[in-house]
């Protein structure tokens, strides 16, 4: 098995401002690994600091055995790392073509058409509709649309910030059974979860990040069913 992610403790925030402290995970070829946390613990800046969008202090991380640590977003995605932002992923003045297009900068026309084609036959939602304007779709499809979009760079980790955030529990459902199915694509993920048990229902791992730190990991049903994480962690609604 492929360690594709390994990250050891990782220190970093924004500047001066520290947030995360003593980072420890990884995530091998394959899986599907959700982290969870409450508001403001430091999910999203734990992601972007392996993105490259946040500031790395101190500590390493790898890209399947190679040291990444503080490498800039456009050298990572040309690594074939990927990265679906939790706000302003889409850029709804623009149709649904141009803002896959965007995700492939650099790219032949050949090779972009291809793979436009290739994230539209995943998301066939949009197929239909690639002249429409981003700012018309629904907030679901709109997922789809970022999500597509992170896929023309032919990814193969691809890091997602809490795809189903604000959207009906159908939708939820859809996006997580769609990321999920990414992986026969040959895709690994890590994705940042506010459904803790939606996303870890798919997950074969999880992390509890609270306070810029890991406070436990382990397997995705392990951490589903214990109690004291289940009253703590993941909300009480058992959605
Ligand atoms: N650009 C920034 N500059 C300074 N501090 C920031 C910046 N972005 C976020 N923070 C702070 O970093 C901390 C962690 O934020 P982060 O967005 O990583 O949390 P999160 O776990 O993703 O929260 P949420 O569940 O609300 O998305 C918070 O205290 C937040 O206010
Ligand atoms: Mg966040």
């Amino acid at each position: 098995m492929t360690r594709i992610l390994e990250v050891s403790a990782l220190e970093g925030g924004y500047d001066k401002v520290q947030i995360l402290y003593g980072i420890d995970m990884y995530v091998d070829e394959g899986e599907f690994v959700t982290i969870i946390g409450p508001n403001g613990c430091g999910k999203s800046t734990l992601i972007k600091t392996i993105f490259g969008l946040a500031t790395y202090y101190t500590g390493q991380v790898k890209f399947n055995g190679s040291e990444i640590s503080g490498f800039r977003t456009d050298k990572l995605v040309n690594m074939g790392i990927a990265y679906v932002p939790q706000v302003d992923n889409v850029f709804p003045s623009l149709s649904i073509l141009d803002n896959l297009q965007m995700g492939g900068n650099g790219l032949s026309k050949t090779i972009l058409d291809e793979r436009i084609e290739r994230a539209l036959g995943m998301f066939p939602d949009l197929k239909d509709r690639t002249h429409d304007l981003a700012a018309s779709l629904s907030g679901g499809e709109r997922q789809m649309l970022a999500i597509s979009r992170a896929l023309i760079s032919d990814p193969k980790f691809l890091l997602l910030d809490e795809p189903t955030a604000a959207l009906s529990p159908l939708y939820q459902q859809q996006i997580i059974e769609r990321i999920d199915s990414l992986r026969d694509q040959g895709i690994t993920v890590l994705i940042v979860e506010q459904n803790a048990r939606l996303s870890l229902a798919r997950s074969d791992r999880g992390y509890i990040v609270s306070n810029g730190k890991i406070v436990h990991t382990g397997d995705a049903n392990e951490i589903l069913t214990d109690p004291e994480i289940g009253e703590y962690f993941l909300g009480s609604t058992g959605h």
